[in-house]
């Protein structure tokens, strides 16, 4: 392939200041800008999905498209595809600069969720690690892989507060909680798009620009079907759900999408409030809102366009600036300013943001991908970067000391449906991973255990009831499959999977010690398995190094340290059961109380709160010590510190959460929320000192005007394990 441009390009590169490195970003921005057509503008909102270079040669020749999607379709995380052709990209590039009049290179999207090559747990189980480098390090990896690929934007990371399990789609989120998704989202923006790294204005290879989605408030749709409408107040999004967003709008984040969703009756695609005055001006990002697939036409079968044309109109208006897939910028927008419909700063505010997008991501620089460099498949470092992911994600729910296993346990039988699955243990959206890469729980049981393991074969049936007879343990590999898992794969059940449970009742009643792992992308009702197993380990959808990460762990060399990042209810009846709970005007007196314990036939409380893990030893904690009991509105802090001892016979990582309540405030404030966490390992006997700074901030909140405001007054902090105990104490926000 030609070198970049610069010294190329019809017109040679004397007047595109463009190309000036040497020049601030906004200068470029503006030289390109003064340039462009009408149509060249609209151009470059324009993306549609898998661009030819034969086909649509014409159309990149005439600065027709802007972008381009790397997908199979509408619901590409449920689908495989033929994968990137490098070369694809690189002949749509040289079009692009070196035969259209301004030579603006395609930007090449793709979804890259949660690994590229190497797959890396799904984000709700790298969510469950608690752990900020970890999440910025497999960001770092996946965008060094993609970015070889041709992949220089990336759908990632997904936002949405997720506190409803049969959303199919909560396997794609960080969690229930705002600081949780928050801090998680903000490391992954920062490790996919390498900004802090000392790159300068433009992002050093190996970066791709993130994508915050989905703005805002899919996480509600109404009974976790999806795609279904969403009713939320502002009061709400902004105290909880657009949280998310802004931490990654701070941390850099280059793009946001628009979620499919309305809310509360206008659709995201079209809500000038939320994306242009909240998002664009409020919080002065000054990225690019991308539709979701279709977004703009979908305003259609939304009720609110009357065609693609009044759809064009609306959703520039509200902010959208790349239109994805649907055609009706391409087909209308120029027209519409033309007429004086649709004002012609609206469209040169997308096309700004556009180019500065691709100016920031250094793509006027590198726009072709060359000849790979990089090791097709895992390398050692990257295996073992998805081991610790994997590793850090599982969360023990249960354990009666049947775990860790015995050095030498006798015979171990391994059983169910993931015992030497692949592509399966990876999870819901992964374009690239490859099954082959897989190194299953079969392989990593048989290197360990030679001939004391016994591996079924994948299905459970009356040959396991022998096999579970022969053996000292079993180990079942439970939980759903990643089909049931992801987008459009909302179910209204969320057991186990149909059977499972029967025969882990069957192979319960033989009376031999049961360790049960649940592959999941949800929260499940584990009920009777809880009962029957003497230990349970949620294992999400670990990845490529799924078998080792379960092995070292089920054996421990290394402890399980994840924690959960939503509730498990206790029932689909108990939804929504979460963290987001604001306070009654009858609080639960007691979960039996005739009055007020919410429901007669069931105990209210979820079968396991936010924040739950066991690992293979114990903690206690001391008391809470308060630097101070008062806190100054302006600028005041309280150091809260508590004394942690690992109390058991083995090492261990305890993941210490600081919980707040307001306890007057102008509307109904959560009862407890998430404020911050900290990790301690900590070897038997050892004591560890978890610190927090609190600052009147983590009490700041919207008031019924929708105003940011700390109150003066009384507020609880709780130091704990988990959201459901910990120690608390009173503080007070003083004037
Ligand atoms: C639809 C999904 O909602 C979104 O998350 C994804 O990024 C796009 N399709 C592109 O594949």
């Amino acid at each position: 392939m030609t070198t970049p441009p610069g010294s190329t390009g019809p017109n040679g590169n004397a007047d595109r200041l463009w190309l000036r490195t040497d020049l601030p970003v906004e200068a470029r921005v503006e030289a390109l800008l003064a340039e462009m057509t009408l149509a060249e503008k609209v151009g470059q909102t324009h993306q549609s999905a898998n661009i030819d270079p034969v086909a649509d040669a014409e159309l990149i020749r005439g600065g027709g498209i802007g972008s381009s999607l790397l997908a199979s379709g509408a619901t590409a995380g449920n689908e495989r595809d033929a994968g990137i052709r490098v070369s694809t990209i690189d002949a749509v590039q040289q079009i692009a600069v070196e035969e259209s009049r301004l030579g603006i290179p395609l930007l090449f999207a793709r979804d890259v969720i949660h690994g590229h090559r190497t797959v890396f747990p799904i984000p709700l189980g790298l969510a469950a690690a608690w752990d900020e480098d970890l999440v910025f390090r497999t960001a770092r990896l996946a965008a060094a892989e993609a970015s070889l690929d041709g992949v220089a934007w990336t759908f990632a990371p997904m936002l949405d507060i997720s506190e409803e399990p049969r959303w199919g789609r909560v396997a794609e989120s960080l969690g229930e909680a705002p600081v949780l998704a928050g801090r998680l989202g903000a490391a992954m923006v920062r490790g996919f798009q390498g900004d802090d790294l000392g790159e300068g204005d433009g992002r050093g290879a190996g970066s791709i620009s993130a994508c915050a989605k989905h703005f805002v408030g899919y996480g509600l749709v109404a009974g976790g079907r999806d795609y279904e409408t969403v009713q939320v107040g502002e009061n709400t999004l902004r105290n909880l759900h657009l949280r998310p967003f802004r931490a990654a709008v701070e941390a850099g984040c280059a793009t946001v999408m628009a979620a499919f969703t309305d809310v509360d009756g206008v659709p995201m695609h079209a809500h000038r409030h939320l994306l242009r005055e909240v998002l664009k001006g409020e919080w002065g990002f000054d990225g690019v809102v991308v539709a979701d697939w279709d977004g703009i036409g979908q305003l259609v079968n939304q009720g609110v366009a009357t065609d693609l044309r009044d759809a064009a109109g609306q959703a520039i208006a509200a902010g959208v600036d790349i239109d994805m897939v649907s055609g009706a910028y391409a087909a209308h927008l120029a027209e519409l300013v033309e007429s004086g419909e649709v004002p012609l700063d609206l469209v040169d505010d997308a096309a700004r943001r556009i180019i500065r997008l691709k100016i920031r991501q250094g793509l006027f620089e590198r726009p072709y991908v060359g000849a790979a460099t990089a090791e097709p498949a895992p390398g050692p470092e990257a295996r073992a970067l998805a081991r610790e992911a994997a590793a850090e994600s599982f969360v023990l729910l249960t354990n009666n000391s049947t775990l860790p296993l015995a050095p030498n346990p006798g015979r171990v039988l391994l059983t169910g449906p993931f015992v030497d699955e692949g592509e399966a243990l990876f999870g819901t959206w992964t374009l690239d991973g490859r099954g082959e890469d897989v190194a299953s729980p079969a392989a990593a049981i048989r290197d360990r255990l030679q001939d004391n393991a016994i591996v079924d074969n994948g299905r459970f049936s009356d040959r396991t009831l022998h096999l579970v007879r022969q053996a000292d343990v079993t180990v079942a590999l439970v939980g759903e499959h990643p089909s049931r898992s992801g987008e459009a794969n909302s179910i209204t059940g969320i057991g186990l999977p149909a059977g499972q449970l029967e025969v882990l009742r069957a192979i319960a009643a033989i009376g031999k010690p049961l360790v049960v792992i649940v592959f999941t992308g949800r929260p499940l009702d584990l009920g009777e398995v809880l009962d029957l197993a003497d230990a349970v380990l949620i294992a999400w959808h670990p990845g490529v190094e799924a078998g080792p990460a379960l092995i070292e762990t089920l054996f421990g060399d290394r402890a399980p340290g994840g924690r959960l990042p939503m509730t498990f209810p206790r029932s689909v009846g108990h939804l929504p059961s979460s963290t987001a709970a604001r306070p009654t005007g009858r609080p639960i007196a007691a979960a039996d109380d005739p009055v007020t314990g919410r429901y007669l036939d069931a105990l209210v409380w979820p079968r396991f709160p936010f924040g739950w893990g066991l690992t293979y030893t114990t903690f206690s904690y001391g008391p809470i010590r308060l630097s101070s009991n008062e806190m100054p509105v302006n600028g005041g802090s309280i150091e809260v510190s508590v004394d942690v001892t690992n109390s058991g016979t083995r090492p261990g990582r305890e993941v210490v959460q600081l919980y707040l309540r307001d306890l007057v405030a102008d509307v109904t404030r959560p009862l407890l929320e998430l404020a911050d966490w900290v990790s301690l390992e900590l070897d038997p006997g050892t004591i560890g000192t978890a610190a927090f700074r609190i600052t009147p901030a983590q009490l700041s909140y919207y008031d019924r005007t929708m105003t940011h405001r700390i109150d003066p007054g009384e507020a609880v902090v709780t130091v704990g394990p988990d959201a459901s105990s910990g120690a608390s104490a009173r503080i007070t926000v003083t004037q």
